[in-house]
């Protein structure tokens, strides 16, 4: 079915006073999202401790995680945010015997690089992939890397500073042919790109709904291939990660035979009814349709930021892009700001300004950005 994006646009209060370019940062917020939050306000005001019906929104986004991405609700952990995922996960492994090497990119996000430099003392080894001379990160520059000893691979599906998306598969096929695990950090793709973690081939996969999963800060998910659930065992635990979470034992650990192992206490509630809203109506607009027009979109940039003659460090290739278009500053942050006063909501990160695409986006979003960009060309072009 053909989606009515411009209708979609009537959702997002946000979009009627700004050009929103931020979604690599936080979402607008929906008008269902909004309903989600005061439904759980009127749930606190008037029934009180509703505790049943918490339980049933966690595990309903759980359900909504494992359809976006092609999993079993049994291979989701639904955690309060990636770093939290991957504690969980790094304290299920272990770094003491030969294959103790992390194998992780030049692109990470800071905490799927820390997380890993924090197993050392565990005897983890980290080493990083470093970028070609054009500034990207083939899969061939993993090939030396990941090796015998390489536990695993923890890679960053598109990088937050350039919007380049890594060769998932090509880096997959080398981590395999070594009997290495590959952990994929999804976050700065998830919800604007179509994700199936079977025909990716990864074990696990990190990201959360703050960002194109249209939700909030505070939760997340880690997916963790059902092969693996079983034998990985956090010690990073905590009630909520029990079998039976009603059983109050407090004689022994006992992991839920799931991939919920992986959580650790209360969930964050309020959290769970925004994450639910927005992953239904993420679902409904459908994953393929948003990858296709955020292609579209961010090609429509990059070739009118070349016409300007202010090009983006973004690869120009659909298949080493995400939804982020970063473009070179001589003040990145000046440049947000004066974009900001035009009423262009963008981020910024080291020497780049981001402008980052949903289905919400639209080519006249494309046009104001770059009237902007041509009348501040002069001021703040490298
Ligand atoms: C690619 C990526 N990974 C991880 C994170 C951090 O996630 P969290 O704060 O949920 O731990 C971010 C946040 O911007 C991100 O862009």
């Amino acid at each position: 079915m053909e989606q009515n994006f411009e209708a979609l646009r009537k959702e997002f209060p946000v979009l009627q006073r700004k050009t929103y370019l931020n979604s690599g940062s936080y979402c607008a917020l929906a008008n269902e999202v909004r309903a989600a939050f005061e439904a759980y306000m009127e749930d606190r005001l008037l029934v009180g401790a509703n505790w049943d019906v918490w339980v049933t929104k966690n595990e309903s986004v759980r359900k909504l995680t494992a359809t976006l991405l092609n999993a079993s609700p049994d291979e989701i952990a639904v955690t309060a945010s990636v770093s939290a995922g991957l504690n969980a996960l790094a304290s299920a492994l272990n770094f003491t015997g030969a294959r103790n090497k992390v194998v992780v990119s030049d692109f990470e996000f800071p905490t799927n690089a820390q997380i890993w430099h924090a197993q050392e003392p565990r005897g983890a080894r980290v080493v990083h992939v470093p970028r070609a001379a054009d500034g990207y990160i083939p899969a061939e520059m993993f090939e030396k890397a990941i090796d015998e000893q390489t536990q695993l691979v923890a890679i960053t599906h598109v990088c937050f500073r350039n919007g380049a998306k890594l060769d998932i598969p090509g880096i997959v096929r080398l981590a395999r042919a070594k009997g290495a695990k590959v952990l994929l950090d999804c976050y700065q793709s998830v919800g604007s790109l179509d994700i199936d973690v079977k025909a990716l081939d990864v074990d696990f996969a990190a990201g959360g709904m703050l960002k194109y999963l249209l939700g909030t800060a505070g939760i997340g998910f880690l997916y963790v291939r059902d092969a693996f659930v079983k034998s990985l065992v956090p010690t990073n635990s905590g009630w909520f990660a029990q079998e039976n979470i009603a059983a109050m034992d407090i004689t022994a650990n006992r992991p839920s035979p799931t991939a919920r192992r992986f959580e650790a206490g209360t969930p964050a509630v309020v959290n769970s009814y925004a994450g639910e809203a927005g992953l239904k109506l993420l679902l409904e607009v459908g994953t393929p349709a948003i990858e296709k027009r955020v292609y579209s979109l961010t090609r429509r940039c990059m070739q009118r930021l070349e016409e300007i003659g202010w090009p983006s460090i973004t690869p120009v290739q659909d298949e080493r892009r995400g939804a982020t278009v970063a473009v070179p500053s001589r003040d990145s942050a000046q440049l947000c700001a004066e974009l900001m006063k035009r009423d262009i909501v963008t981020s910024y990160r080291d020497d780049n300004a981001r402008a980052s695409f949903h289905f919400y986006n639209n080519e006249d979003d494309v046009e104001a950005f770059i009237a902007a960009m041509t009348q501040l060309r002069g001021k703040l072009a490298p």
